[in-house]
């Protein structure tokens, strides 16, 4: 078994206890061994990180890398327009090339940033392409295949047969469900209720049921998607779910913003979790969630980047930042402070996915899914008796992530992506889209 030894560093733990300890970290495989200080163990590799931040990998719990490629080509609309003008055309034209480079080109930004988890709803077509740069890349991953079974304005590319759908997912499922040690996982995601047909919605419950896997779709995030929803179904969303069965403890929705008193109700009885999305939602003009009220009644909120196309990055820093600054505005400056958003972006999100026993925090027995920022830059001093919680979430930037690893695993190092070739990633993500926008003529 190969190990790690992490030597010198400011451990911010996020253990319950929200201890900050100066010391070491043990890893032996791919799991925490030890922390202390002086940890004497000889090592396979051993990282000095005198002056360095550890903490742990920040968990994103909504991304869409299908989307990566398509940074910067859907900017300054708003949702149901940005979906039918631009993204479902761009996703309608993917190839298994095209959704490979995507997704590596977003893994590699998520790893640059200290991202060490995702949860990540693909496209309709080619989601073994995702799978297998999640593979390579070293990222953890739970991901699924977008399922779309309805509506008129979905391009025909994107339109499949309920059967079709639930069967690609569960042949996906049986496929990635798993692989890589365990570090790969899948979910189904039907994209939000106005594309997915009630029998695909309540196949989709049956076979989470069955397999045990996470359900992930978007809800309440946009008030014309409401509108679409209660026309259609006679509810709103929340409740709507509710009724068919599937609003349960593996339910994971994103956005939420537009939540009445029952669909909160439902949401904490049913053990229903959130993903707060603050660039994505600010960009398309979406709302502003209601995350101290979700937090205060107790229900598990996590943080995502959405995709490139509505943020226009993948960077948790901006989450966090965004995520803190919206709720001031609206309430006041007590609310969200530094230590709730970092515990959002790492324990907050490990309990979305149902993982708070494997990662989120620094500690003995968990994942070891890590990253050390190197705050050594004008913009994060002084130093001296510092907030950590306020150093993090208010002063640091991505660029400062300056290790990674994942499963014990170290995919970045000096701020160099290991497992990913950046300079042919960039090349090909280029040569891709090209290829692509001709395909869409
Ligand atoms: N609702 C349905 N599809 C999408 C998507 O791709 N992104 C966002 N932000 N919302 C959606
Ligand atoms: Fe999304």
């Amino acid at each position: 078994m190969s190990s790690v030894l992490i030597r010198d560093a400011v451990i911010v733990t996020m253990n319950g206890e929200g201890e900050i300890v100066r010391g070491d970290v043990y890893i032996e495989g791919n799991r925490i061994s030890a922390i202390g200080p002086g940890l004497r163990q000889e090592a396979d590799q051993v990282i000095e990180a005198v002056g360095k931040v550890l903490l742990p990998g920040f968990v994103q719990t909504h991304i869409h890398l299908c989307q990566t490629l398509f940074r910067g080509r859907a900017d300054d609309l708003e949702l149901i327009d940005w979906l039918r003008e631009r993204i479902w055309p761009l996703e309608a034209a993917h190839s298994e090339g095209s959704v490979y480079i995507s997704a590596l080109l977003g893994i590699g930004e998520l790893i640059r940033g200290g991202t060490t988890t995702i949860l990540d709803m693909e496209t309709v077509h080619h989601t073994d392409s995702a799978f297998r740069a999640i593979e390579a890349s070293g990222i953890r991953a739970i991901a699924g295949k977008v399922m779309m079974d309805h509506g008129s304005e979905v391009p025909l590319a994107l339109q499949e047969k309920t059967e079709d759908s639930l069967r690609e997912s569960v042949r996906l499922l049986e496929k990635w469900h798993g692989a890589a040690e365990g570090r790969i996982q899948y979910a189904f995601c039907p994209r939000f209720v106005v594309s997915c047909t009630e029998e695909l919605l309540v196949g989709v419950r049956d076979l989470s049921e069955k397999y045990g896997v996470l359900v992930h779709t978007h809800a309440s995030e946009n008030r014309e998607e409401i509108a679409i929803v209660e026309a259609e179904r006679g509810h709103r969303n929340v409740v709507y779910l509710d009724r068919i069965g599937l609003a349960g403890p593996n339910l994971v929705l994103a956005h939420s913003i537009w939540l009445d008193d029952e669909e909160k109700r439902i949401i904490r009885e049913r053990g229903v979790k959130v993903t707060h999305c603050p660039a994505s939602n600010l960009k398309l003009a979406s709302g502003v969630a209601e995350v101290p009220a979700l937090l205060e009644a107790g229900i598990p909120v996590g943080l995502g980047a959405d995709g490139a196309p509505c943020n226009n990055n993948l960077n948790m820093f901006q989450e966090m930042r965004l995520a803190a600054f919206v709720q001031k505005v609206k309430h006041g400056p007590t609310v969200m402070n530094a230590r709730s958003v970092l515990r959002m972006a790492t324990m907050g999100g490990a309990e979305v996915l149902g993982m708070q026993g494997e990662i989120g925090s620094v500690e003995v027995g968990k994942l070891a899914d890590l990253q050390l920022l190197d705050l050594e830059e004008f913009h994060a001093f002084p130093s001296y008796d510092a907030d950590w919680y306020s150093r993090i979430v208010y002063a640091a930037q991505a660029g400062d992530v300056d290790t990674v690893l994942v499963d014990g695993r170290v995919v970045m190092e000096g701020k160099n992506v290991l497992t990913i070739d950046k300079k042919r990633t960039l090349e090909e993500a280029d040569r891709e889209l090209r290829e692509l926008l001709a395909r869409i003529g």
